[in-house]
């Protein structure tokens, strides 16, 4: 099994081929998060003023954009004392870096018009200061947006970085405006940016993929086949903590249903996110939540026979609980809802050449979630 075998990342070998990407959850406390601007007053920044969401951002100096570098380099050099082994450099999904390197975002004349000038400059300071720690790129393959970087693009600016300072790629795709390439909703393929990753592998170096890897089996197909050499599990892992083990182990784990009900569409109303096959998420501090709940005899109203009900029904069982299924409470059909915010299926972009249009949000299929998954 692939899956099972270490991977060298620079200076550091990595027990197995699976890692976590970075997913914010909304557990921060009220002093542990960024603030929307109406709360903080801050204009928000960007290299060009491109109005977003009903916001004109204001553009950055040469002075801020310089400030910026150094405070890549001073966050990795906390990490460096903090004797971390991997740092990720975030320049994918539209976020900071990814808005230099896209000319949608990057309509500058200075220095830093040249798109991959800020990231070079933020690598270099990342890697002087971190000698020892494995540096991975996160790049977004295409935005998935009709005047955004397509995969060939991408792979154009990738070649013009200083990749020598780069210990790995980690593919995924999207941006703001084109979410369901950054967390793919169920109907989408598992393993769908695999061929998108394996166009990375030109530059030599070690290459990860995320994007609805829920099974073993996905993995290894995608590890197989020489697509990526490690794989970036996120949902799963959030529905089933213990996956990677339990892949490992030959056990099903409890599978990430591919539905966003408690995870990305909670996150975008501000509230900490669930998970609607783990009732343990979130509750992992508290006793009796999830697979931890204690031992001994107790009567648990379970309310409701839909996803939710049931898997937190199999995770208080075998503690010698008796449960009372409630089905006359909420859901009866087993189904779970559909999103509060459904985002349209978006077609799959050629490999080469990855400009398109996305159809419009009545275009969107039933959701087949339970089945697909
Ligand atoms: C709730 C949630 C929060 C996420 N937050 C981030 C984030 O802060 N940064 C990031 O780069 N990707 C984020 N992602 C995207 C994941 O890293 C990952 O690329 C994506 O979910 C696809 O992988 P998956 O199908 O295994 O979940 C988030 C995804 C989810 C579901
Ligand atoms: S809420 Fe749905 S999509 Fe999100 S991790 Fe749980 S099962 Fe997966």
């Amino acid at each position: 099994m692939k899956l099972g075998q270490p991977l060298q990342l620079g200076g550091h070998r990595l027990r197995n081929r699976v890692v976590s990407p970075p997913m914010e959850r909304n557990y921060g406390t009220p002093d542990g998060r960024v603030a929307d601007p109406a709360v903080s007053g801050f204009q928000p920044v960007a290299p060009s003023p491109v109005p977003f969401r009903g916001r004109t951002p204001r553009e950055l100096t040469i002075a801020d954009v310089e400030e910026l570098t150094v405070a890549f380099g001073a966050a990795a050099r906390r990490c460096a004392e903090a004797a971390v082994d991997v740092i990720e450099v975030h320049a994918a999904h539209g976020y900071l870096i990814h808005q230099f390197l896209s000319p949608r975002t990057n309509r500058r004349t200075d220095r830093y018009a040249d798109p991959v000038r800020f990231l070079a400059d933020v690598l270099q300071q990342v890697r002087a200061v971190a000698p020892h720690a494995a540096v991975v790129l996160r790049l977004s393959a295409f935005e998935g947006v009709p005047d955004g970087l397509d995969a060939i693009a991408t792979l154009a600016l990738t070649g013009r970085l200083p990749l020598h300072l780069v210990d790995a790629l980690d593919i995924s795709a999207g941006c703001y405006e084109a979410g369901e390439w950054i967390v793919q909703p169920g109907e989408v393929d598992r393993g769908v940016l695999a061929p998108y990753a394996a166009m990375f592998r030109v530059f030599g170096k070690p290459v990860g993929v995320a994007g609805r890897i829920v099974t073993g089996d996905t993995a290894e197909e995608i590890l197989a086949s020489g697509a990526a050499d490690f794989v970036a599990v996120g949902r799963a892992l959030h529905a089933d903590p213990g996956w990677t083990a339990a892949t490992l182990a030959g056990v099903l784990p409890r599978p990430c249903i591919g539905c966003n009900q408690g995870c990305i569409d909670v996150l975008h109303t501000q509230q900490p996110i669930w998970c609607l096959v783990n009732p343990g998420a979130g509750r992992e501090a508290s006793r009796g939540a999830g697979r931890g709940a204690s031992p001994g005899r107790r009567r648990v109203l379970v309310a409701g026979a839909g996803v939710a009900g049931r898997a937190s029904s199999t995770c208080v069982t075998g503690y010698g609980t008796r449960i009372h299924h409630d089905r006359t409470a909420s859901s009866r059909s087993g189904e779970p809802t559909a999103p509060e915010s459904p985002r349209p299926t978006p077609p799959r972009p050629p490999v080469t050449g990855c400009c398109f249009s996305r159809p419009a949000r009545s275009s969107r299929p039933r959701p087949d979630h339970g089945r697909r998954a």
